[in-house]
């Protein structure tokens, strides 16, 4: 998987140092970076049937692919942070998970442009570039570090985000937009971040991020408290202390009980 990653990123980031060119044009990189992204697939896809010739994909730009193998499935967002990547922010990562018996067993994220290889694998922790990482340990509101994606053109319930993030900038150290979900994940499980939530996500947005962060000791659910956060696109993700509390002021605000 991190071989893989490695290979796709690195034509993505030699795409990345032409976006920069392209910005000045009128029409923009947009067709370029639809080519940078659809070449990161095709490269993951193809090095990951090597390694396993019988595993299914679900590709963001493909869609599913069938394999005779019917228990394992690898879950890939090519490029997350597209618009990021777009605008030259060097702020976007590869995703692979690997889905075994419906559960995520394995996740990589691969961030190039500083090269931090997020890696977890159920029951063996999680690493960022081989090292250990783990979530944080603050336990007040107050002292912590929130991200979450703000909705943008064709994402509905906006006035429903707006309340959830009023209640938590309100209590809380901030709240950051940094424009990739899987990096949003991957700073939850190396403490960097002490909470995420988001509606209206992908299952390869997320995929890997879940085992990352469960791996590193913090909890993952819907914003029910469920499970369902890959068929319901909503996912909250934070260390011990503050999923309560979490939990509980995004249904509050939700519910109209706050801020
Ligand atoms: C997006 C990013 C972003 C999130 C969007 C996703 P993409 O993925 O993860 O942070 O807010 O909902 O679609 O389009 O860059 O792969
Ligand atoms: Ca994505
Ligand atoms: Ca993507």
């Amino acid at each position: 998987m991190t071989g893989a990653a490695r290979k796709a990123a690195r034509k993505l980031a030699r795409d990345f140092g032409e976006v920069e060119n392209l910005q000045i044009s009128k029409k923009g990189p947009a067709d370029f970076v639809s080519t940078a992204d659809k070449t990161a697939e095709k490269t993951l896809q193809y090095e990951l049937s090597k390694a396993r010739p019988n595993f299914g994909f679900l590709l963001e730009e493909r869609g599913e692919v069938a394999g005779a193998d019917t228990s394992n499935r690898w879950i890939i967002d090519p490029l997350d942070g597209t618009t990021n990547f777009l605008h030259g922010i060097a702020h976007f990562a590869v995703s692979i998970a690997l889905e075994r018996d419906g559960e995520i067993f394995a996740g990589v994220i691969y961030e190039p442009i500083h090269d931090q290889m997020f890696t977890a694998e159920k029951g063996q922790g999680a690493h960022l570039n081989g090292g250990r990482i783990r979530v944080s340990g603050r336990n007040q509101m107050h002292e912590s570090l929130f991200a979450t994606g703000i909705p943008f053109k064709g994402v509905r319930n906006h006035p429903l985000f707006l309340r959830q993030l009023e209640a938590v900038m309100a209590i809380s150290a901030g709240v950051r937009r940094f424009g990739s979900a899987a990096l949003d994940l991957a700073y939850i499980a190396a403490g960097r971040y002490d909470g995420f939530w988001e509606t209206g996500l992908s299952p390869w947005d997320m995929a890997a991020g879940i085992v990352l962060v469960r791996e590193a000791g913090g909890f993952v659910s819907d914003l029910d408290g469920g499970q369902d956060m890959m068929s319901s696109g909503a996912i909250l993700a934070t260390n011990a202390p503050l999923r309560e509390p979490l939990e509980r002021i995004l249904r509050e605000s939700a519910s109209g009980k706050r801020p």
